[in-house]
């Protein structure tokens, strides 16, 4: 059994809910898990997390969601070392807009240059094309799973 975090970054709910259904999921699966919708850099700063999945829109012109903004400036200010930590990144975006799904990607880059794991490559749905992302984020997550 794994210690599971889900970090939202969302605007209008989208990403709040495929963190919750991922969430339950992975309950179902065994694995500890704990959904948190205004992260801070303290979630990630401790060793008491197996992992760490970020859930992440795009909102604006390919900005950060305001809830999650906080987190990232924190991380992108301090610049701590987190090889400790072993995360994946679900990105939601619409790719009829410019920075399609920029949000999550922005997050990817900064965890790789904190040196966090990447243990799964990184899921982007695009609201054009998935707009019931379960499937998707079904099978992503059972891809994690085998992983931890
Ligand atoms: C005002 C607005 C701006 C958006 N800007 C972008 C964008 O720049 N790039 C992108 O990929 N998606 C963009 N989107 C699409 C959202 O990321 C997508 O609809 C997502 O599912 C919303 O997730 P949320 O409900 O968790 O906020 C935008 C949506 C809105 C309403």
């Amino acid at each position: 059994m794994a210690s599971v975090k889900f970090l939202v970054g969302s605007t209008y709910g989208n990403a709040q809910q495929v963190a919750e259904d991922a969430a339950d999921q992975f309950e179902a699966l065994g694995h500890q898990v704990k959904v948190i919708s205004r992260p801070s850099i303290d979630d990630v700063l401790s060793e008491e997390t197996d992992i760490f999945v970020l859930c992440a829109a795009t909102i604006g012109e390919g900005e950060i969601p305001d809830n999650l903004l906080p987190f990232y400036q924190q991380l992108r200010d301090s610049l701590p070392t987190l090889a400790h930590l072993k995360y994946g990144v679900i990105a939601l975006g619409d790719s009829s807009y410019d920075n399609f799904a920029d949000g999550g990607r922005q997050i990817n880059e900064l965890m790789i240059e904190l040196q966090a794991k990447q243990v799964q490559e990184m899921l982007i749905i695009d609201a054009c094309e998935t707009p019931d992302p379960e499937e998707a984020v079904t099978e992503w997550m059972g891809l994690l799973h085998q992983k931890i």
